[in-house]
């Protein structure tokens, strides 16, 4: 019998997630006499945090021993629990390029487990910013380009992460530059906004029950994201019906006192400066706001605590922390993870056999993603020539620094260039007093104004490629444009950040024991002109209905490598794609045969397109994907389950979601530009018909 694969199993991602099945009228009834009961000294002590500095990582918000309100003690991130030493995982975008919800739930079950190990209660994460541009400095931390795609991932990290903790999904919202977080101005429609921007923050509130979210430091419309009464308040809790807590981001995030709380802002981190004392009886005695505004932010800050029974929340054992259980999630996340772009000849898989030569310096640097809030120290971490080195041999791989000579290449079958970017060229710009006075080692990140390799890195390619017989790179960082040196270059491998495992992961996916699954999050693109305009000092920036392969699609752009795609050592073949009418959705099934002669797996992506529509559609987005593993002949039939509510536009005048008469293309495939299936549904009055 054929298997059967289902893309997104509600039952299998939703398991154990503590944010979904609170009875919300009790707590709701407790809250209410808790708030009642208290002073409004104590009342103002739920709306804060505590100290500006984290206590062994952790920063605390709140709570009353007398009272019996627990604390909240947050701590980052996105790649793993910043807190001593922990799992390095690989980074956000890397885990979205594997597109693999199940595998996301597992890691955000065990960065919640270990946060909880170390005494920690919320995780200040998954980021989930759209990318709008890959330029952005924190591309890295979040999961993609597409809302659908992120949505599905930041909705299993959290599911996973809420079996321990809480999560922080942030940062509300539009948070996509970096130089000028604290002051841009991100402006669009309604429609963009909750279409595009905000579909995905929708999911992982109202299916993933997320207990919080952080607002972001950007404005929105030209008002700030942590006072802006329609997305703390319309938006968030009368659209979506959200029951946590809203904390500001860090230090710049909340900006006001009586605006800031009547907007929906409820907790000031990390400490209280906006929210002090003096600044919140002086609100009241002005008459700016009442007392009430600070009993509701209170007792949206203690909600949580008494739903989630913050006190006796499971307490890990400290071997969780780093357990082989861990390693092996971030060893399987890198192999997923890892994009083979390019793979003239079929170089790869390398025979074992070979004797390599690794290249450049990032071969054996410690490169697990820059050093903003999301940065993660592990007790080992296993670089690429560590990674070569225990798979082939110590004596069968020789390493070549970036200024070595490197004539000797010739003398090898193959070379591995390791390049790419790190902390240095992108990531969270914190500027400090600190890092301007002892130079630019310390230089945190920020945007990246090409998204071309640094000269010294092309530079490095150019010498190593001309020197090397066969050749392949092992990029390192985000999305780089390889125009410029592609053709001299045999195969190119992503491995984006890969974690502390990701040495081991390089070597399985070069030798072929792991064989090459993951696919593109992120449109790369040929020059910088295919992708919407990017300029990291702009105060005010437009954001329309197309960015990323809506807007390379629209525009008819050839990318270099377009969203969704990526190789494998095996082939694939689809037929048989049969779509189902439900009461209010799809089922769409298509069956997967592995034509090839390895085992492996490949990401089948489902696309709608749109025609005789009202208004302008993107040529087509994704609504739905699966992982499907196969062996040699083997074939599964791939179930991908779509609700009407995927195929609505957002429409101004009814402030709503809705779905037109016009007729929807369901097209299938292995990425956004290799769509071999299609099936075409007319909606009438009379309901849905195949056309
Ligand atoms: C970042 C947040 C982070 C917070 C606490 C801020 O600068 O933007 O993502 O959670 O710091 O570290």
């Amino acid at each position: 019998m054929t298997k059967k694969v289902l893309a997104f199993d509600h039952h299998q991602i939703h398991a154990g997630n503590k944010g979904l099945g609170i009875d919300h009228e009790s707590v709701a009834r407790k809250v209410e006499q808790l708030v009642d009961s208290m002073t409004l000294a104590q009342l103002f002590n739920e709306i804060r945090g505590l100290q500006q500095a984290p206590i062994e990582g952790l920063y605390h918000a709140g709570g009353n021993e007398s009272l019996g309100i627990p604390v909240y003690k947050m701590v980052d991130g996105p790649r793993g629990a910043r807190a001593g030493n922990a799992t390095a995982f690989p980074v956000a975008l890397a885990r979205a390029a594997t597109f693999d919800v199940e595998l996301e739930r597992r890691v955000g079950l065990a960065i919640g487990k270990e946060v909880a190990a170390k005494g920690g209660n919320v995780l200040l994460a998954p980021t989930i910013n759209l990318l709008r541009h890959p330029g952005w400095g924190r591309a890295q931390e979040t999961y993609s380009e597409d809302t659908f795609h992120t949505g599905a991932m930041g909705a299993a990290f959290i599911s996973g992460a809420q079996n321990y903790v809480l999560t922080s999904p942030k940062h509300f919202a539009m948070n996509n530059v970096e130089f000028t977080r604290f002051d841009m101005s991100a402006n669009c429609s309604p429609r963009v906004l909750h279409e595009i921007y905000l579909r995905h923050f929708r999911r992982c509130v109202v299916e993933a029950a997320a207990a919080s979210v952080m607002s972001a430091y950007n404005k929105l419309n030209g008002i700030y994201c942590g006072e802006h009464p329609e997305l703390l308040t319309t938006i968030l809790r009368e659209k979506w019906g959200f029951t946590g807590f809203v904390e500001s981001d860090w230090f710049l995030g909340t900006r006001s006192t009586a605006p800031a709380l009547s907007a929906g802002l409820d907790i000031e981190t990390p400490a209280g400066y906006r929210f002090s004392d003096e600044k919140l009886i002086e609100a009241i005695q002005s008459g700016e706001m009442s007392e009430g505004v600070i009993a509701r932010a209170a007792g949206r800050a203690i909600y949580q605590k008494l739903a989630w029974k913050l006190d006796e929340l499971e307490k890990p054992p400290a071997f969780v922390v780093e357990s082989p259980e861990h390693l092996a999630v971030a060893r399987e996340a890198a192999e997923k993870s890892m994009v083979l772009l390019k793979n003239a000849g079929a170089l790869l898989p390398l025979p074992d056999s070979h004797r390599l030569a690794i290249v450049g310096d990032l071969a054996d640097a410690i490169n697990l993603g820059d050093r903003g809030s999301s940065f993660v120290t592990s007790t080992e971490v296993v670089t690429p020539l560590a990674g070569l080195k225990a798979r082939f041999g110590d004596d069968n791989v020789a390493w070549f620094r970036s200024d070595d000579d490197f004539s000797a290449l010739k003398d090898f079958d193959v070379t591995v260039i390791v390049a790419g970017l790190t902390y240095k060229e992108e990531g969270e710009y914190i500027p400090t007093m600190q890092q301007e006075a002892e130079g630019s080692d310390l230089a945190r990140g920020g945007d990246r104004v090409s998204l071309a390799l640094p000269d010294h890195q092309r530079e490095l390619i150019r010498r190593a490629a001309a020197a090397a017989n066969k050749v392949v790179v092992a990029l390192q960082g985000t999305a780089v444009q390889v125009g410029d040196w592609i053709e001299s270059v045999d195969a190119i491998l992503m491995t984006w950040y890969p974690g502390c495992q990701g040495g081991h992961a390089l070597a399985a996916i070069l030798t072929g024991d792991a064989c090459p699954s993951g696919r593109l999050p992120v449109t790369i693109p040929k020059s910088a002109d295919q992708l919407v305009p990017w300029d990291v000092e702009a105060l005010e920036v437009e954001h329309d209905l197309l960015q990323g392969y809506r807007y390379v699609d629209y525009h008819g752009h050839e990318p270099e490598f377009p969203f969704g795609f990526g190789l494998s050592y095996t082939e694939f073949d689809l037929e048989g794609l049969y779509v189902q009418r439900f009461d209010n959705g799809f089922e769409v099934s298509v069956d997967v045969t592995n034509t090839g002669k390895v085992a492996g797996a490949t990401i089948v992506q489902l696309y709608v397109g749109y025609s005789n529509s009202s208004v302008l559609r993107p040529v087509r987005e994704l609504k739905g994907f699966g992982r499907v593993e196969l062996s040699p002949g083997e074939q599964a039939t791939l179930v991908i389950e779509l609700e009407d509510d995927d195929l609505t536009y957002f429409d101004e005048a009814e402030d709503d979601f809705v779905l037109e008469a016009a007729d929807y293309h369901f097209d299938i495939g292995f990425s956004s530009r290799d769509l071999s299936l299609s099936q075409s549904w007319r909606l009438s009055p009379d309901g849905f018909e195949p056309i």
